[in-house]
């Protein structure tokens, strides 16, 4: 990897961000992390130790981040309200976060002579076309308020690039997976709530009829991703699919994760949650052709080692 001198990590407690920092620890660079642990944890980042540096903030806190910014190279900004239904449930409060956070992220690092902001923007953005699979010149329709600021997210970073020459990369992630995501919430990942209900032996409910298709790309594939988007040239002011291109269906899911944990159990079925879409599914062609990108962990491996994470009592997800 080409070395990025100093970075800063928004939401580096939390699942993704936790495992980018490791990365980039291990790569020589130095990191700053911001995180207001509000679905973060610092035992993400604890064994770190003194080799990051640490800071307990918001990121709607203009001063604080023109402080944190200072001498950074690159911007790796994944903190939001990260849940599809919080965002129907409170779209003001994550509208606050992803929007205003965005904006406040994007001025600082412009202001303070960051070279490239990589943003973590999502593949909600297609919404319900139904094409499939989705290429990112496909027409837009967010379907919830999540979608929507992922979008203007994205939109902002374009227009920081035009007006003040802020080198930006959006990447629309898939579904991501592995160690460390947090089951605790209803709202967490599907994988995460489906390894915890396997590995407790309690029956998962599946919001509508399990029909509904994701594809999940390992959080370590993520981790790839971001690091070219920050290093490559060919990268600047684009946005990009991360995923597999590989599909899978809710209940096929389900059945996949018991299976490997050798629990046989009918999941309940409760009504379609609102916001949800229905199919998604990756193109990946233009990654894989701008920046040489390819995930590397298939479904099936991805699940077994999260599996193990989950299992492992003196790793695995922590009781609050
Ligand atoms: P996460 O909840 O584990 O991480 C988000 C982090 O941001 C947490 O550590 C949280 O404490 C922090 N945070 C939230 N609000 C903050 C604020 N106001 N100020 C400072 N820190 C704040 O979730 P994740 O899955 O690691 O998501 C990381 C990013 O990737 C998010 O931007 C999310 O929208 C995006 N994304 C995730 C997925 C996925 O499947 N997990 C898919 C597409 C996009
Ligand atoms: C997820 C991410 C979102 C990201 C998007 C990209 C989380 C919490 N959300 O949203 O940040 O932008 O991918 O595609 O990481 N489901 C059940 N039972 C459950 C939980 C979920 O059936 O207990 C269903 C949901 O209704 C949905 C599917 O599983 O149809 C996936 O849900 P979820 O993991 O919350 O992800 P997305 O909503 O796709």
């Amino acid at each position: 990897m080409k070395k990025i001198s100093h970075a800063l990590v928004t939401g580096g407690a939390g699942f993704i961000g936790s495992h980018l920092v490791d990365e980039l620890v291990a790569n020589g660079c130095r990191v700053t992390v911001l995180d207001n642990l509000s679905t973060g944890h610092r035992h993400n980042i604890d064994h770190l130790g003194d080799r990051i540096e640490f800071i307990e903030g918001d990121i709607r806190d203009a001063g604080l981040l023109n402080q944190v910014v200072k001498g950074c190279e690159v911007v790796f900004h994944q903190a939001a309200v990260v849940s599809v239904s919080l965002s129907v449930r409170d779209p003001s409060h994550s509208c606050e976060v992803n929007d205003l956070g965005t904006v406040r992220v994007l001025d600082a690092s412009r202001r303070n002579g960051v070279r490239r902001v990589i943003m973590a923007s999502s593949s909600a953005v297609y919404g319900d076309d139904p094409r499939m699979p989705k290429t990112e010149d496909m027409a837009l329709k967010p379907l919830s308020p999540y979608a929507v600021q992922k979008l203007t997210g994205e939109f902002y970073a374009s227009v920081f690039g035009e007006l003040y020459g802020l080198e930006t990369v959006c990447l629309r992630y898939f579904n991501v997976f592995g160690p460390r995501q947090d089951p605790s919430s209803p709202y967490s990942g599907v994988i995460s709530i489906f390894m915890n209900k396997a590995t407790a032996g309690e029956v998962p409910t599946i919001f509508g009829d399990g029909g509904q298709s994701r594809d999940f790309i390992y959080v370590k594939d993520v981790v790839r991703a971001n690091l070219l988007a920050a290093t490559e040239t060919a990268a600047a002011g684009r946005v990009f699919n991360v995923g597999t291109g590989v599909v899978i269906r809710i209940l096929d899911l389900w059945k996949l994760i018991g299976g490997l944990s050798n629990v046989q159990m009918d999941p309940v079925f409760d009504p379609p949650r609102a916001g949800d879409i229905r199919e998604s599914v990756s193109d990946i062609g233009r990654i894989r052709q701008s920046l040489g990108f390819r995930p590397h962990m298939a479904l099936r491996q991805g699940l077994i080692d999260t599996l193990a994470w989950y299992r492992n009592p003196s790793q695995g997800p922590r009781k609050k």
